[in-house]
């Protein structure tokens, strides 16, 4: 049984635990093959995907205005329609795709990730194709489907690490740009999302699966361990330990797999009146784990709701070593041990050993894995 309070990690973790049915390669390469809805959503997303390609051409010429004017953009969903000069070559494109977009009357979940993340976290081509995978996806019910949709977001974001919490920026503070990451920028948007989506479905349906009877259930930490769906005999928890919220990272995983579609956050910038930079969807899950006065409440949950089911814990922490540069630990590793002991006859650290330390052997690249210290409490 996996538990996780975003949806997107269930589905995540029933398509590795419980694999694909059947073969669903041949079967999802005709689907996309044959999708009308998906051809009309590409013509009307026709016009900025004309633009893009235009501004990568210019940029690989070195002129990048164009496309630093569509990075900097936002998305879709934030045009009010007066934000872009109305004779502007990106003015003129997105109104004729928002016009389009509208003429088609699909729902808006189904349009989601054009104008949530196109032209943001990825070029309006593969938000396209991302809807029109994701669709298949949810409409099959197939946990592997998503899953490999998912995974194929994750791979074309163009962002700092792989997540969605900023947006990259192509200048610098100065007004420079930033040619790295232009580059890096033309080569991901170039991808097909398409051939990316297939080849991870190969290796979800290559996982080798031995029982297909496993529980992926999103829920609570706290309602998961007073009903659990199967009885365990051992838990591990592997809680978030930084005051960075999952939620924030992953929220575009979260809209394509709950295939809604959500209001945007605001940014605490300019008053409140303008959108989150990354596009947060409202109401995204905020974790105790991740909030400095609500964390010890959780732990003393966790550490209570699996002693009464009377299994031993064994619970993923971090040390943490202020003299380096990692994320502060929310909580202290000795007051975690401190809670765990309360309810646990015996609480066993074991330090793992550092796998990143292991691997990096220049000394600047091990700079992210200084101050990290994995841990393990064994609590029986
Ligand atoms: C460190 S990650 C664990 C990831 C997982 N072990 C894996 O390898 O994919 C922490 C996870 O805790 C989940 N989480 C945070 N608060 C939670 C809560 N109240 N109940 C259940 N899960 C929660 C987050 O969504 C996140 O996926």
């Amino acid at each position: 049984m996996a538990v996780d309070i975003q949806e997107y990690a269930r589905v995540l973790a029933e398509a590795v635990l419980n694999g694909a049915p059947a073969s669903s390669v041949t079967s999802a390469e005709k689907a996309l093959g044959d999708d009308r809805r998906g051809i009309a959503l590409r013509w009307a997303v026709d016009p900025l995907i004309k633009l893009e390609i235009e501004a990568a051409l210019g940029a690989t010429r070195g002129d990048i205005e164009l496309l630093c004017e569509l990075l900097q953009m936002g998305n879709l969903a934030s045009q009010r329609g007066d934000e872009l000069h109305a004779g502007s070559p990106l003015g003129v494109a997105v109104r004729e795709t928002l016009a389009r977009i509208k003429g088609l009357e699909l729902p808006g979940s189904e349009t989601v990730c054009v104008r949530h993340f196109g032209g943001q976290y990825f070029s309006f081509a593969q938000a396209a194709e991302l809807d029109e995978i994701a669709y298949l996806a949810r409409s099959r019910g197939s946990s592997v489907l998503l899953a490999a949709t998912l995974s194929t977001a994750s791979h074309l974001v163009n962002s700092i690490g792989k997540q969605f919490a900023q947006p990259i920026r192509p200048k610098d503070k100065s007004g420079v740009p930033k040619l790295h990451v232009i580059k890096k920028i033309l080569f991901e948007r170039g991808l097909s999302a398409r051939s990316v989506f297939i080849s991870y479905l190969r290796q979800y349906e290559g996982l080798a699966v031995i029982r297909r009877d496993h529980v992926a259930v999103r829920a609570d930490f706290r309602e998961a361990l007073a009903k659990p769906a199967l009885k365990p005999s051992v838990v591990y928890a592997d809680p978030p330990y930084t005051r960075d919220h999952y939620s924030r990272f992953y929220h575009s995983l979260e809209t394509i797999t709950l295939g809604d579609d959500p209001h945007i956050t605001m940014s605490n910038l300019g008053g409140g009146d303008i959108q989150s930079r990354g596009g947060y969807r409202a109401g995204r899950h905020q974790s105790p784990f991740c909030i400095k006065s609500e964390a010890p409440a959780a732990f003393a949950a966790l550490f209570a709701g699996v002693a009464a089911l009377r299994v031993p814990l064994v619970l993923s922490y971090s040390g943490y070593d202020p003299s380096m540069e990692a994320r502060p630990r929310v909580m202290a590793l000795d007051a975690v041990v401190s809670l765990a002991q309360q309810c646990f006859k015996e609480v066993r650290v074991e330090q793992l050993a550092n796998l990143e330390h292991m691997k990096l052997n220049k000394t600047p690249l091990n700079k992210a894995a200084k101050g990290t210290t994995e841990v393990l409490l064994l609590c029986r």
